[in-house]
């Protein structure tokens, strides 16, 4: 077989969402056919898949996200490479698509096959398995995105405290792991003081309140607690990291939890050198992925990543999603295909 077309008989089992009123969605695994899939040079048998908050607003509807159902949500990833038209994949390559278009308005990784561009795929690194790819997933890529923005900004384990926002989110839980596994000092900050505990036994120096991070002082600048911050928040938290971020830190932001609008004065900035970066993973350039992967794979990869998800299978995909929206996740949630 060495046309795509030869491929189109293969079933599968896949989620898929539909429109059953307007505004009312309905979701139920399905038996697919590879032919069924968008076009593309890629074909993957996907292995793992993971969860994140971009699937569950797809998955409700938001069609800032997916414009089109029926349609097959999951923007993570991983597998085997069945067919390939491009010379830079071969047949039997193990490959992880994260980003991009998957699982927006293409097929996405909650089904047992996709077929994507082969521009998407990064080949699996060595030292990461399929499996924990799906653990890092585009959490951990977000969270190894803004390190990297760290380490090329001259930040190294003794440069100064780093803020992580969101702690025991998946972005933030992710940051804090790669962080104090490299011997950073972390101050971690999380609304949860149930798992204080558990941040101090990741290695974490100290916990804040999400609270301490809402100054309304109106001050241009706070005191100095940070050289370097992820902030996963937004808003208010964004503000109050960047007044207390030290002379030529640097913040970055991924999130906006509590607020996509940020009120700051340009004090931090012209006053103290602050840089401030945006993280934006899902169209992160292919050379600049490739470092960032290598990077996870190399040093990154958390020392308690065996200790850091679930697994679920295709039927259980919806209630935790519908958990996620409700903000009562914590954890990593993968998917076996
Ligand atoms: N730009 C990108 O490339 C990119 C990639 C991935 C994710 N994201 C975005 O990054 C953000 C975090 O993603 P995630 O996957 O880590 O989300 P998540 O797993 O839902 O975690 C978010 C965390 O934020 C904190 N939080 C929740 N509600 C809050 C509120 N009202 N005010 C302040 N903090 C609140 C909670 O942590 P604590 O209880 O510990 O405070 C929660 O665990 C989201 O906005 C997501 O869309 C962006």
């Amino acid at each position: 077989m060495n046309r795509m077309s030869d491929f189109n008989k293969i079933t599968f089992e896949s989620l898929e969402i539909s429109e059953q009123k307007e505004g009312q969605y309905f979701s139920a695994t399905r038996i697919k056919s590879v032919g069924e899939l968008p076009g593309g040079d890629l074909l993957v048998k996907v292995a793992w898949s993971g969860l994140n908050y971009k699937d569950a607003l797809s998955a409700s509807g938001h069609r800032g996200i997916t414009r089109r159902y029926p349609h097959t949500p999951g923007i993570d990833a991983a597998g085997t490479v069945v067919a390939s038209l491009s010379p830079a994949f071969v047949k039997g390559e193990e490959v992880i698509v994260t980003g991009y278009d998957l699982g927006m308005n293409t097929s996405g990784g909650f089904a047992g096959y996709i077929r994507v561009p082969s521009a998407w795929a990064v080949k699996l690194p060595a030292g990461l398995s399929l499996k924990e790819s799906m653990i890092i997933g585009t959490s951990g890529f977000t969270a190894a995105s803004a390190i990297f923005e760290f380490i090329g900004h001259g930040i190294e384990p003794g440069s100064g405290n780093i803020l992580v926002s969101g702690a025991s989110g998946a972005v933030g839980s992710m940051a804090v792991a790669m962080l104090t596994k490299n011997g950073y000092s972390v101050i971690a900050s999380s609304g949860k003081p149930e798992l204080s505990e558990s941040l101090l036994r990741l290695g974490v120096s100290e916990v804040i309140g999400r609270y301490a991070l809402n100054d309304k002082s109106g001050k241009g600048l706070l005191p100095v607690r940070w050289i370097a911050a992820l902030d996963t928040i937004g808003g208010p938290t964004l503000s109050t990291i960047l007044r207390s971020t030290a002379e030529r830190g640097i913040v970055c932001n991924c999130g906006m939890i509590a607020s996509a609008m940020l009120e700051v004065s340009v004090f931090p900035f012209i006053l103290r050198g602050v840089r401030l970066v945006g993280i934006a993973s899902a169209d992160t350039a292919m050379a600049r992925r490739l470092e960032i992967w290598k990077l996870i794979a190399e040093k990154l990869k958390p020392a308690s990543l065996e200790n850091m998800y679930r697994i679920v299978g295709l039927d259980e995909v919806q209630h935790e999603l519908d958990l996620m929206l409700e903000g009562k996740q914590h954890g990593k949630i993968i998917v076996l295909l």
